[in-house]
């Protein structure tokens, strides 16, 4: 599991409490995502690689950082992917957004993809996959060959709550992709949700059933 990082701090750890806590409601639910998607931006982020570039202060030349041209993109697989990649918009105002529309079967428990939608030159930038869960993996799996498939290259995917099924069924398919969580979770139950986990993160922050 050496690309897995799972992400420890005070602030992290109390705001998941509150995510997983079932009596949170749907208000307080997605603003707690947002908080917490704000604070692993930080770490996510450092794995963005810049390029140096003349810049011209008030007082003089001097080489500066900034983006490669494109910049990198956001993709958010959905539902719940969009809680986690507004907040990371917020941060990264110049990213590309993307979506990916991915629904996993409540039987088979397997994913279905039914949209995609990304930025323009998308095999040109660097790519922040992002869903808060990652359980058996299906669906960051799904959407990160449908990225390849479009030639994008550098890859990383941040989530929220990680079960180890899933953990290891990403990066037999993707070895080198970094895998950035804020949990790492015990099991999948047998309807292949996460132990303790937080229920289903789309239903939580739409207040859908
Ligand atoms: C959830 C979650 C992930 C997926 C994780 O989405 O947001 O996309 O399940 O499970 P997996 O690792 O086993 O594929 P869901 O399919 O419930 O769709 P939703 O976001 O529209 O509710
Ligand atoms: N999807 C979720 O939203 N939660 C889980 O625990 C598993 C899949």
């Amino acid at each position: 599991m050496e690309k897995l990082t799972v992400l420890s701090h005070p602030l992290l750890a109390q705001k998941l409490s509150i995510l997983r806590d079932e009596r949170t409601p749907a208000w307080q639910f997605r603003r707690t995502l947002t908080e917490v998607a704000q604070l692993m931006a930080w770490p996510v982020f450092a794995h963005l690689k810049l390029e140096s570039a003349t810049i011209r202060t008030p007082l003089e030349e001097m080489q500066g950082a900034v983006f490669a041209d494109p910049a990198p993109a956001i993709v958010s697989i959905l539902r719940a992917g969009n809680g986690m990649a507004d907040a990371f918009s917020t941060i990264l105002p110049e990213a590309g957004i993307g979506h990916l529309g991915m629904e996993r079967d409540h039987d088979t428990h397997l994913p279905r993809a039914y949209y995609h939608k990304l930025p323009p030159q998308i095999s040109q930038r660097q790519v922040v996959l992002v869903d808060p869960m990652l359980a058996t993996g299906g669906s960051a799996i799904m959407a990160a060959n449908y990225l390849r498939d479009q030639g994008v290259r550098d890859m990383v995917f941040a989530c929220l709550v990680a079960a180890p099924e899933g953990v290891a069924a990403l990066q037999k398919a993707e070895p080198d992709m970094p895998i950035m969580t804020a949990a790492l979770d015990r099991e999948l139950n047998k309807n292949s949700y996460i132990l303790p986990g937080l229920g289903d993160a789309g239903d939580r922050i739409y207040n859908t059933q």
